[in-house]
């Protein structure tokens, strides 16, 4: 039973998500709230696929509502990020997502500091917010077997295209990121919210550096095919 609920996969823009539509065989689709939710098999495996859109709250949005709407044993948000401290076409699989952008430090509150409302009374507090394990490691060793190897590591998350030298220093001094992106975080809190377990997967796209407005464009595609791949690889032992 718990292996018929499908595994929801999200991912921001289209080139993101196109490779594994076009995989999937799709039984129907559905819209919420302007998004579509295309339902069907990848790799045997019972999946619903939506492109949420750039940025947390339309990642939020999405994922709630996938949660709502379908109960995924588990959501894998997939995608490009930029580097920090790696090279374009590394893989990274999320050990845990923060909030780079979650600020209420002038409260006295570390930088990163989610407030989670999951019980009634005072909200639990933390900054990072595990993915799930068994998931995490059939990524990597799928990673290991088609690619070479991928990262496990912090994947920082936050309403802003990085593309700057001294900020990716500070993402990797402050909270020991190893990628950077604009969704991954916001769905790992709503997934963390409804106790459904997450993974985040990515392929570095750019430098998160100067250079990123250049490579970002220049590289997207052949990142995200690479995370399509390993991605339709890996659902069918998910
Ligand atoms: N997604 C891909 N590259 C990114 C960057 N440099 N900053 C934020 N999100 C990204």
């Amino acid at each position: 039973m718990e292996n018929k609920r499908p595994i929801g996969i999200i991912g921001a823009m289209g080139v993101e998500v196109r490779a594994l539509l076009d995989a999937m065989e799709e039984t129907g689709q559905e819209r919420f709230a302007g998004l579509v939710f295309h339902v069907g098999s990848l790799s045997g495996a019972p999946c619903v696929i939506a492109q949420c859109g750039e940025g947390k709250v339309n990642a939020a949005v999405c994922a709630q509502t996938m949660i709502l709407q379908y109960a995924p044993r588990l959501v894998i948000n997939v995608g490009v990020a930029g580097g920090v401290g790696l090279n374009i076409g590394d893989l990274v699989v999320a050990s845990a997502c923060v909030q780079h952008d979650f600020d209420a430090t002038p409260m006295g509150y570390p930088l990163g500091n989610l407030f989670l409302y999951r019980d009634e009374g005072e909200p639990e507090q933390r900054i990072e917010l595990p993915a799930d394990g068994a998931a995490a490691a059939l990524l990597l060793e799928e990673a290991q077997a088609i690619y070479g190897g991928a990262y496990s590591g912090i994947v920082a998350t936050g309403d802003q295209f990085v593309a700057d030298k001294a900020k990716n220093q500070w993402l990797h001094e402050t909270f020991g990121a190893k990628a950077v992106e604009m969704e991954g975080g916001s769905i790992a809190q709503v997934c963390y919210m409804n106790r459904t377990p997450f993974a985040v997967l990515r392929a570095i796209s750019d430098n998160a550096d100067g250079g990123s407005p250049v490579d970002f464009p220049a590289f997207t595609q052949e990142c995200a095919a690479k995370t399509a791949r390993l991605l339709t690889q890996a659902l069918g032992r998910l």
